[in-house]
C-alpha cells in the first residue's frame, strides 16, 4: 500500500483481503494473533481516508453458509482492537446489499464481510465471483499472506478485476523477512525442522540444504531418519514409505544434516506421564520418542546461539502434552537468546508459532509467520498466487 497515491485512498473503498482464520472457542475468538496483525494494514489505509471492506475466510465451510464458521465473533474482537473506528459486519459476502454497504460506508468505518468460504466458487477461484468481489471496492489490498498460497476468488481472482492490487503491510513484512532470509542469509545459517511428517517437509528439506549451514532435524519426523540408520524406533511413530528416501537424504546431506541425539520416551502418550531419556540407540520395543531428550537441546541451542540467520518450522516433540514440551520450550529459548545476540531469527506459523505464544516470546524473537501452509510454500521456493497476482509481486 505504500505505493498507492493518496487519490487512490482519499474517500475510496480498499478491499482488503485478509487472514483472520482463528481458532474459535465457545463462540469467541481464541488466539487473535492473525487479527491484531493485520491491524498496522487497517489504521494505514483509515489514516490515508480510505473506507476499509475486510474479507477472509475461516474455517473449511463446504461452500455454504454454516454458522459454525460465521466472522461474526471476528468482527465483535476487531471492533475492540480497533478502539474507535465502527466495525459493521455484513451477513453476505458478495451482491447487492454488501456492495450498498461498501457504497454508504461512512469515512473512517470498517466493514467486515462475511466468510469468503460460504459461496461455492470461492475455492473453485471462480471469475464471476471474482468479478462481483471486485465490485465492493475501488483498490485491492492482499493482506493475508497466511492464505497467499491458495489461488481463490478472494485472493487471486479479484486481482484480476480489480486495479491496483497492492500488498498491505503484513504481507510485505512476511515477504520481506522470509525472502531475505533465503536469499541473502547472514551466516552460520541454522534451520530447524520438526513436524510429525517428514512427507509434508521434503521439499521444504530439498530447498533449504543447499542454502543452510546446519539442518537440525526434530519431531516425529526425525524418527523415520533413526529407522533409515537401522535404529530401534519401538512404538514411535515413523513414516514407513519414507525410509528410503530418508536414507538418501542422509547419504546426500553429509553432516549439515544433524539429527537428535537424545530422546525422551514413554509408553504412553498423556499428560505428566512418566517418561525416560534416553539415547537415540537407546529406546525399548515398547516405548515411543515424544521429545528430544536434555542433551539434543543443549547440542541444537549452542548452534542455535551461535547463528545470525535462524529459520524454525515444527515443533520438536509433542509439545501440547507436557513433559513432552520441553525440546520445543528449549528450542525456543535458544531463538530468544540467538534474538538478542544480534541473529535474525524467524519462526514458521502454525504449529512453530503456537509453540513460541505457549512459552509467552513471541515478541521476543525477530519475526513469527502467521502463514503455517503458506510459509512452507514460500520456504519451499513455490510462487504463491495471491502474491503473483498483484501489481508489486
Ligand atoms: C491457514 O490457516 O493456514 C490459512 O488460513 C489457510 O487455510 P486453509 O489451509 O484452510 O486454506
Amino acid at each position: 500500500i505504500r505505493d498507492l497515491r493518496d487519490d487512490e485512498l482519499q474517500g475510496k473503498r480498499a478491499l482488503v483481503r485478509v487472514d483472520f482464520n482463528v481458532p474459535l472457542e465457545n463462540g469467541q475468538v481464541g488466539d487473535d494473533t492473525r487479527i491484531r496483525a493485520a491491524l498496522p494494514t487497517i489504521h494505514a489505509l483509515l489514516e490515508r481516508g480510505a473506507r476499509v471492506i475486510l474479507m477472509s475466510h475461516l474455517g473449511r465451510p463446504k461452500g455454504a453458509p454454516d454458522d459454525r464458521y460465521s466472522l461474526f465473533p471476528v468482527a465483535t474482537h476487531l471492533a475492540q482492537l480497533l478502539e474507535g473506528p465502527k466495525v459493521t459486519f455484513v451477513r453476505s459476502t458478495v451482491g447487492d446489499y454488501a456492495r450498498r454497504t461498501t457504497e454508504e460506508a461512512a469515512l473512517g468505518a470498517v466493514v467486515l464481510l462475511e466468510n469468503t468460504r460460504f459461496l461455492p466458487g470461492e475455492e473453485t477461484n471462480d471469475d464471476a465471483l471474482a468479478r462481483e468481489m471486485a465490485q465492493l471496492g475501488d483498490v485491492y489490498v492482499n493482506d493475508a499472506f497466511g492464505a497467499a498460497h491458495r489461488a481463490h476468488a478472494s485472493t487471486e481472482g479479484v486481482a484480476r478485476h480489480l486495479r491496483p492490487a497492492v500488498a498491505g503491510l503484513l504481507m510485505e513484512k512476511e515477504l520481506a523477512y522470509l525472502g531475505r532470509a533465503l536469499a541473502e542469509p547472514k551466516r552460520p545459517f541454522v534451520a530447524i525442522l520438526g513436524g510429525a511428517k517428514i512427507s509434508g517437509k521434503l521439499d521444504v528439506i530439498s530447498a533449504l540444504l543447499p542454502k543452510v549451514d546446519h539442518m537440525l532435524i526434530g519431531g516425529a519426523m526425525g524418527n523415520t531418519f533413526f529407522r533409515a540408520m537401522g535404529l530401534e524406533t519401538g512404538k514411535s511413530l515413523v513414516e514407513p514409505d519414507r525410509v528410503d528416501l530418508a536414507r538418501e537424504l542422509l547419504a546426500s546431506a553429509g553432516d549439515k544434516l544433524v539429527l537428535p541425539s537424545d530422546a525422551e520416551v514413554a509408553t504412553e502418550l498423556k499428560e505428566g506421564a512418566p517418561s525416560r531419556t534416553v539415547a537415540r540407540d537407546g529406546v525399548g520395543a515398547d516405548e515411543a520418542m515424544f521429545d528430544v531428550g536434555p542433551r539434543t537441546v543443549a547440542e541444537y541451542g549452542a548452534l542455535v546461539r551461535g547463528a545470525k540467520t535462524v529459520l524454525w518450522n515444527g515443533p520438536m516433540g509433542v509439545f501440547e502434552t507436557p513433559p513432552f514440551d520441553r525440546g520445543t520450550l528449549g528450542v525456543a529459548h535458544a531463538l530468544v537468546d540467538a534474538t538478542r545476540a544480534g541473529a535474525t531469527t524467524i519462526v514458521g506459523g502454525g504449529d512453530s508459532a503456537a509453540a513460541i505464544a505457549q512459552a509467552g516470546l513471541e515478541d521476543q524473537v525477530t519475526h513469527v509467520s502467521t502463514g503455517g501452509g503458506a510459509s512452507l510454500e514460500f520456504l519451499e521456493g513455490k510462487e504463491l498466487p495471491g502474491v503473483a497476482a498483484l501489481d508489486d509481486a
